[in-house]
């Protein structure tokens, strides 16, 4: 059984589920907890991919308790009536918490996916270090995507043979995604034509600054920063334009419209789906983010990412130059947009292309060792 309930877990578990379920020696479950709704049914519709169950479970302003719980509770008895050999996770999301705390309880075997990423910080990212951690201690594979996040399970004492360096799916998604762009036409012609509709400038041709963000340990005065960041610069820099799809949590969706919605060359728009994202990407001059996933598909496509935290569980890339920590202070993201935006030198530095995360066939490798076991 697969288990997923976010837009990134579903974009990197999508590529995974599909190879499964082309296995005729394994019978394959899929099973979302839909902790997001909107943002995920957008990933399933581009990886056309059917749930068999679907906990719907997300509620407009939820908080962790809720979604724990509720998780938890569902999962004690999807997990009696299916009786899974092994269940999947991915990586850090209370999903994957409770989905494993669940199969711990019930004896099922776990199957971490994207394991071993640590930033040693309970705190940050929040709750999510902790998510992967406690993930770590009930699963019986590991599948880690560098040689880095597989040392550090060595470190903390795992089992050698539990530990399998796969590459992370995300470049399996990602490459999945830009082919059949690129393949056929009238994907891009489409894609192009909803983008001009949302973006009124020649976004083309015209440098832009994409943005997100969705952090809780951000929520609060830090977004309130990061926004008055981007209104200065937006403001400094008519010539630049900034798009913005915005996370749908609430404690996102205010700051974000009350700080940035006036600006002629700021453009708050829905979160995009998974094709139309990585298409504008591929399109963008820079990222500025928070996010996990966008760290490690941006260095793939040779953009300079800046990312709002102080400490990465992903240091690979910013090792290779590609990405920058600048955390969520104000003078700190305006300086180090500046110096993208003025300087061609540390442009050109930080957007040589990298991928330290794979080779795109992480699922392979997964899929090889499930049936090896
Ligand atoms: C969650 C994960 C985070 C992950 C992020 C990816 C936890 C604790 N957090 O954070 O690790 O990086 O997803 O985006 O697991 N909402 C909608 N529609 C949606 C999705 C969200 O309306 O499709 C709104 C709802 O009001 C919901 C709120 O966002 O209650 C928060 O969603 P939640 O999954 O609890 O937290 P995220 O901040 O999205
Ligand atoms: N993404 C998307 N549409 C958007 C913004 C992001 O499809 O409007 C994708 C992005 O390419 C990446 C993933 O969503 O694969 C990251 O999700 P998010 O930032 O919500 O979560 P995180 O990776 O931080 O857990």
């Amino acid at each position: 059984m697969v288990v997923f309930g976010t837009r990134p877990e579903a974009i990197k578990m999508a590529p995974l589920c599909h190879k499964l379920l082309d296995q005729k020696d394994i019978k394959t479950i899929i099973c979302t907890t839909a902790q997001h709704r909107e943002m995920l049914d957008q990933v399933l519709s581009i990886f056309k991919l059917t749930p068999d169950i679907d906990l719907n479970l997300m509620k407009k302003d939820q908080d962790l308790f809720d979604v724990t719980s509720n998780i938890l509770l569902k999962m004690r008895d999807i997990l009696k009536l299916e009786k899974p050999d092994m269940v999947l996770v991915h990586g850090d999301t209370t999903t994957t918490f409770a989905t494993s705390l669940a199969c711990f309880y019930m004896g099922v075997k776990v199957g971490h996916v994207e394991a071993g990423l640590r930033t040693y910080d309970i705190n940050a990212p929040f709750p999510e270090e902790y998510n992967r951690q406690s993930t770590g201690i009930v699963a019986d594979y590991h599948f880690a995507p560098t040689d880095l996040s597989k040392q550090n399970l060595l470190t903390e004492g795992k089992n050698k043979d539990s530990i399998i360096v796969t590459g992370n799916t995300v470049i399996d998604a990602l490459n999945l995604v830009l082919k059949t762009i690129d393949i056929d036409k009238n994907k891009s012609k489409n894609i192009t034509l909803r983008m001009n509709k949302l973006l009124l400038f020649d976004w083309k041709v015209t440098r832009f600054v994409l943005i997100t963000g969705h952090r809780r340990e951000n929520f609060g005065q830090g977004f309130l920063d990061i926004c008055e960041a981007i209104k200065e610069i937006a403001t400094k820099n008519p010539d630049v334009h900034f798009v913005y799809p915005v996370h749908l949590n609430p404690s996102v969706q205010k700051p974000v419209n009350k700080i940035l919605l006036e600006l002629d060359n700021v453009w708050l728009i829905n979160p995009l789906d998974y094709e139309d994202f990585v298409y504008l990407l591929k399109h963008s001059y820079m990222i500025l983010t928070d996010s996990g996933g966008i760290q490690e598909e941006a260095p793939s496509l040779g953009k300079p990412v800046l990312v709002m935290r102080d400490v990465t569980e992903r240091p690979e890339a910013v090792e290779a130059g590609t990405v920058k920590l600048v955390g969520a202070s104000k003078e700190n993201i305006i300086l180090n947009i500046d110096l993208l935006l003025n300087d061609e030198n540390q442009y050109k530095k930080m957007s040589l292309a990298h991928n330290p995360y794979g080779d795109g066939r992480a699922c392979d490798r997964i899929v090889k060792h499930i049936k090896e076991i």
